[in-house]
């Protein structure tokens, strides 16, 4: 690729977790070298053997593509000295009250400015992990300062820059971004950054110069609006459940021609779940209290989709006779993952456990993840066909394309209920079973 003038030749990355190595591997791919830093030595090791330290698609082929230019450390003070942009992306939880804890962040920054303090050249810092509005301009310019005894925006840059992509397609995901967010201490350091990006990304972005602050709230709003956009759906989804002729599909394929509305994430099926669209809400609604403001949407949205589970179970309970074995297809928040944080398979399982239920599950990755929290209540099955064979009611929870190549005929011994959230079964499957879409209105079994 040829190289852009000025564009920074060497970055590291500080964090190689399930958004640190895939963005290390994509970056050194694209050109550019990347030294990767974790404080756990196995995903370093795994690095610097050529090796996916997290599960996540393409991304064994992309470390192979940025080989030579990729390398990994525990070292972050001399990642440091050697990097001209320094991205961290490490965890920041989520606290009780529902903000985001920096605990990570700042022990990061600590090596970081003492990296700082021995260079002579114009370095940029970037917060890639998610912050609350505040944290940048405030504790995290603070400690940095104080380490690299530097002032930020003349002496080091800093930036706030959230990636917005899914686990499962993180590497397309940020090399294609719609648009980058750039909250920035200088116009220098948002200028450097910009070249960073316009080598990396295979499309051209829109990028998005602001002051921290709103980076950071972008950053919430963005999660907290296409949350509100999916419950939206949802809401539409169970009236038509009840509504005699009513169709979700319908509806939401019309209204989505509307562009104020849109099509994206307006399939009403099931709640949403995940490492980051549950836990935005409530930072949404943390923060709007803490400035004594109101956010009743972002918390109506996160109570609305909490209540999702109940809905899903009822439509169980409705269609599975008493002593029906129930098999759940799906138990990741969503396809091509392992991670079940928060994930409505998980929950549904939950709940009809707790109500009694005989329960099968079965998903392409997340059955070690599955067995750590459900443990010995249900059956965990080899297959999604032995899942089916065994169930009277199936319930489609996440489409896994790997679901939909089961053959016809493992429905064909006796007609099973199949609740398809996401309408995506088969012709051949609908009707060989009973089945019942979420959000259509299909009258109950009489007695
Ligand atoms: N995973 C996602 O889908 C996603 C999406 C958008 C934003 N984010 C944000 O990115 C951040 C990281 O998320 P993740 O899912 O990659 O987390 P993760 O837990 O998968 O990985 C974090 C990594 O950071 C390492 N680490 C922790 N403290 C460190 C330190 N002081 N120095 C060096 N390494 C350290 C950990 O060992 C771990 O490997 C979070 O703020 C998250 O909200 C994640």
């Amino acid at each position: 690729m040829a190289k852009v003038k000025g564009v920074p030749q060497k970055v590291a990355v500080i964090g190689l977790g399930k958004l640190g190595s895939p963005m290390a591997a994509a970056v050194s791919a694209r050109g550019v070298t990347v030294i990767g830093v974790d404080l756990d030595s196995t995903k370093v090791e795994k690095i610097n053997r050529g090796e996916a330290p997290v599960n996540e698609t393409d991304l064994a082929d992309y470390i192979r593509r940025g080989r030579e230019r990729l390398r990994a450390t525990t070292d972050l003070e001399a990642a440091t000295a050697e990097a001209e942009i320094v991205f961290i992306i490490v965890p920041t939880p989520s606290e009780p009250q529902g903000g985001f804890s920096i605990r990570h962040v700042l022990a990061a920054c600590e090596p970081i400015g003492r990296g700082l303090k021995k260079k002579k050249a114009f370095t940029v810092v970037v917060i890639t992990a998610t912050v609350m509005p505040g944290s940048t301009g405030g504790a995290i310019r603070e400690c940095l300062e104080k380490h690299s005894g530097k002032t930020a925006g003349k002496e080091f840059g800093l930036c706030y820059s959230p990636e917005f992509i899914a686990l499962g397609s993180v590497i397309h995901d940020f090399l294609n971004p719609d648009f980058i967010l750039c909250g920035e201490s200088d116009p220098r350091s948002g200028e450097i950054l910009d070249a960073f990006y316009q080598t990396v990304c295979e499309n051209e972005p829109y990028i998005a110069h602001m002051n921290f602050v709103n980076a950071e709230l972008s950053k919430l709003a963005v999660n907290t609006f296409v949350t509100t956009k999916i419950t939206y759906a949802n809401m539409l989804a169970q009236i038509c459940e009840r509504l005699p002729g009513g169709d979700v599909d319908k509806v939401t394929a019309a209204i989505g021609h509307d562009t104020r509305i849109g099509e994206k994430y307006l399939k009403g099926a099931i709640g949403y779940g995940g490492p980051c669209f549950p836990r935005d809400n409530l930072a949404m609604g943390a923060l709007a209290r803490s400035l004594e403001a109101q956010a009743a949407l972002a918390e109506t949205t996160d109570r609305q989709n909490r209540a999702e589970v109940i809905r899903l179970a009822d439509l169980v309970n409705q269609h599975a006779k008493p002593g029906a074995k129930v098999g759940i297809l799906g138990l990741s928040y969503k396809p091509d993952t392992e991670v079940i944080d928060e994930s409505q398979g998980i929950l549904l399982a939950r709940q009809l456990l707790d109500g009694g239920r005989d329960l099968l599950v079965y998903d392409p990755m997340a059955m070690d993840a599955a067995r750590v929290v459900l443990g010995e209540g249900p059956q965990y099955c080899g297959s999604a066909e032995e899942c089916i064979r065994q169930s009277d009611v199936v319930v489609i929870a996440v489409p896994w394309k790997e679901f939909f190549l089961v053959p016809e005929n493992a429905f064909a011994a006796r007609r099973i209920v199949l609740i398809d959230a996401w309408r995506m079964a088969p012709a051949g499957w609908r009707s060989k079973t009973r089945y019942v879409p979420v959000g259509v209105n299909v009258p109950a079994p009489k007695g």
